[in-house]
């Protein structure tokens, strides 16, 4: 049964202010606020001596301001912490994927058509296409500091900011390419399959022999954030660190990371361990391929931990398999989660599930980081991780 008290100032405390059932006033206190707002208006006009058009503007940034506190929808596309939805939860309406099903274009097109936000992630493509069916849509903030799904040019010309998670995840991702180095030169997948399969059978001299990391040239293709974190590492193994970026380092970082400048040819056929930390866009595709591939030492080792798309995954598996290059630890794969058939039938190769910055903590940290530049974007239009600045 309704409790909702009837029209006029019945219910109301003091018989007026707000009933709390929709009904803000009643007919008394009408009547006194127009007469104050009549009386503002008019004191408005004569403090400022100003015609109708001052009055008006006045009157305008009122209502400019009711609009801006409105309520905003948002959607959080993938699952996330509990915490990072309550952190969103006093500023917007939020519709959350918690089910944490990958949608299509088409439904994701349809669930962002009545949105001003979106937490994305690499599952999300954010396009000319579904942006032309997302009239509201004010700003994307994705869940990575890769943002390959993100169309920037698209989102500027409709007005869309996108945002990144760069910083938080260095350490992590680089402790997993790491964690791809050591197992790779050390053959720790076929070992562990070796003892798990039950052929252990005696000690022997030859057995799993791998290569040293310790001494041993790192080459390092990107020497941005993460590049940068995986140098700093191998100073503790004692390690000749060589790179090659599009854009040479500041002679600080390069001191930093002991780590010295090469053209790309160089570094492929110097390098014992190859690792790939570059972003994936039209111009870094198979950045990594046949050719650069045929380079290496036959001893050395390709390390992946950057996107899918970068390494040409084909003239890989080839290389693998004739003996061109030692082995390889992946981590990304052209078009994951499907990976090029081949790679299973190599056991000269780990592959992992695109987790290297998968902590308990940094996948925590860069959800969180999404979700200040969402509220940041959407309440004062300047989100700390802004990739597209307008003008
Ligand atoms: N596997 C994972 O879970 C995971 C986690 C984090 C980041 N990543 C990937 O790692 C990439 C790098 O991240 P970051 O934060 O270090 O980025 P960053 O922008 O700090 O560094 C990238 C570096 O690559 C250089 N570069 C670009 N194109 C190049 C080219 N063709 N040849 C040589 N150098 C080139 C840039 O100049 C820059 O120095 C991200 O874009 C992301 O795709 C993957």
């Amino acid at each position: 049964m309704s409790t909702r008290p009837p029209r006029g100032c019945d219910g109301a405390i003091d018989g007026c202010g707000p009933t709390g059932n929709g009904d803000p006033v009643c007919t008394k206190d009408r009547a006194i606020l127009f007469f104050i707002f009549c009386s503002g208006k008019s004191w408005y006009k004569v403090r400022h001596g100003c015609p109708e058009a001052r009055a008006a503007r006045f009157f305008s940034h009122i209502t400019r301001f009711e609009e801006s506190t409105m309520q905003k929808n948002v959607y959080v596309a993938r699952e996330v912490f509990a915490e990072v939805l309550d952190f969103l939860a006093p500023h917007f309406t939020v519709q959350a994927n918690q089910e944490d099903c990958v949608l299509s274009p088409e439904e994701l097109a349809r669930v962002l058509a009545d949105k001003d936000g979106a937490m994305t992630t690499l599952t999300e493509r954010i396009d000319e296409p579904l942006l032309g069916r997302c009239p509201r849509l004010k700003a994307v903030c994705n869940i990575a500091v890769g943002y390959n799904n993100i169309d920037l040019a698209a989102c500027s010309s409709h007005g869309v900011m996108a945002t990144n998670t760069p910083g938080v995840l260095d350490d992590t991702t680089a402790d997993f390419a790491w964690t791809l180095i050591l197992a790779t030169a050390r053959r720790l997948n076929e070992a562990e399959a070796y003892v798990r399969d039950g052929r252990w059978d005696k000690w022997k001299l030859k057995q799993f022999l791998g290569l040293d990391v310790h001494h041993a040239t790192l080459g390092i293709i990107g020497l941005g954030r993460i590049g940068q974190a995986v140098a700093r590492r191998a100073a503790g193994f004692e390690m000749e660190v060589i790179y090659h970026d599009v854009q040479r380092a500041a002679p600080a970082v390069e001191a930093a990371c002991r780590a010295a400048y090469v053209p790309k040819e160089e570094l492929y056929r110097r390098a014992d361990i190859v690792t790939i930390h570059i972003p994936y866009s039209r111009e870094t595709h198979h950045a990594v391929g046949g050719p650069e591939i045929s380079l290496m030492k036959r001893s050395a080792i390709l390390i992946h931990a950057a996107r899918g798309g970068v390494v040409d995954d084909a003239a890989l598996v080839e290389a693998l398999r004739s003996g061109a290059i030692a082995g390889a630890g992946l981590d990304v794969f052209e078009g994951e989660p499907a990976i090029h058939p081949g790679f299973k039938e190599l056991a000269n190769v780990i592959l992992s599930p695109h987790i290297a910055s998968s902590s308990e903590r940094t996948r925590f940290n860069m959800a969180m980081k999404a979700a200040e530049n969402l509220v940041a974007a959407l309440t004062t239009g300047n989100p700390p991780n802004l990739l597209n600045p307008a003008g």
